[in-house]
């Protein structure tokens, strides 16, 4: 469903993405692990399209979607939900509008249904209640927890998720991943998730990946990868307590 085939991006003659490679199947997720700065958040921006390739490229169900433009290409990205590392929340407009936003965009749900979902969905990531408040109004945890509703409220088929529960307590942490969890098992979305929680993570996904230095450096099922010897592997299941490896 996913492939990512020899990957390379560089900034400024800095080489980040250095020939990546994997896929990922239909209905299954994929946890992508690795230290900060090497690269994790730019190719899940190759995946949804929004960053293009130097060289190698990103199938969706065998469709290159660096070389997509116009109506295939938004045809592709209406697939997606993203959650944004950094939420993305659009400061001008109050809660609901923005977990309706999507709703609006791509669907033809009528306002009584957009209405009932989104109140739904906020429901589900604990925050009922907060939907007349504006982000500026919002601790950074309920800010996450907004995206999320945002990015699962439309069902989409494929969902990226930019570290969903880094910077939240352990609790709400926990009820987000079972969130991601339940609503995995309901609609067999097929995802990627970027995370620090290895711990908790490893009852969530299928696989999971680990880049380092550009490259995968290991993909295995979680209980290979737990079982690993690779130093970099067992330097995140030591380190899980004192949060992630900084490079
Ligand atoms: N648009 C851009 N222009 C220039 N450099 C960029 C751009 N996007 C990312 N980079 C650089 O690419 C590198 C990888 O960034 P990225 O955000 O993918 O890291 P990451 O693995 O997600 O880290 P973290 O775990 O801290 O989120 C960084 O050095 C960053 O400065
Ligand atoms: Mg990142």
């Amino acid at each position: 469903m996913i492939e990512v085939i020899d990957l390379h991006k560089s900034f400024n003659g800095v080489d980040i993405l250095r020939g990546i490679e994997f896929r990922v199947e239909k209905g299954e997720i994929l946890a992508l692990i690795g230290k900060s700065g090497h690269g994790k958040s730019v190719l899940l921006k190759h995946i949804v399209g929004l960053t293009k390739p130097d060289r190698g490229c990103v199938l969706i169900g065998g469709e290159d979607i660096g070389k997509s433009r116009g109506n295939d290409l938004e045809r592709l990205r209406g697939k997606f939900g993203y959650l944004f590392q950094g939420g993305a929340l659009f400061d001008s407009i109050n809660v609901f509008e923005n977990v309706a936003f999507p709703l609006q965009e791509k669907t033809r749900l009528d306002k009584e249904k957009i209405r009932e979902k989104v109140l739904r969905e906020l429901d589900q990531v604990g925050l009922a209640g907060v939907e007349n408040k504006y982000p500026a109004e919002l601790s950074g945890g309920m800010k996450k927890r907004v995206s999320l509703a945002r990015c699962l409220c439309t069902d989409p088929e494929i969902m990226l998720f930019d570290e969903p529960t880094t910077g939240l307590d352990p609790v709400t942490a926990r009820s987000i991943n079972n969130l991601i969890r339940e609503t995995h098992e309901r609609l067999r979305f097929t995802g990627v998730i970027i995370t620090h929680d290895i711990a908790q993570i490893v009852s969530i996904v299928q696989k999971i990946a680990v880049l380092n230095e550009g490259r995968i450096e290991l993909t295995g099922t979680p209980e290979e990868i737990k079982s690993s010897d690779d130093p970099l592997v067992r330097q995140f299941f030591e380190d899980e307590r004192g949060g992630p490896a900084i490079s």
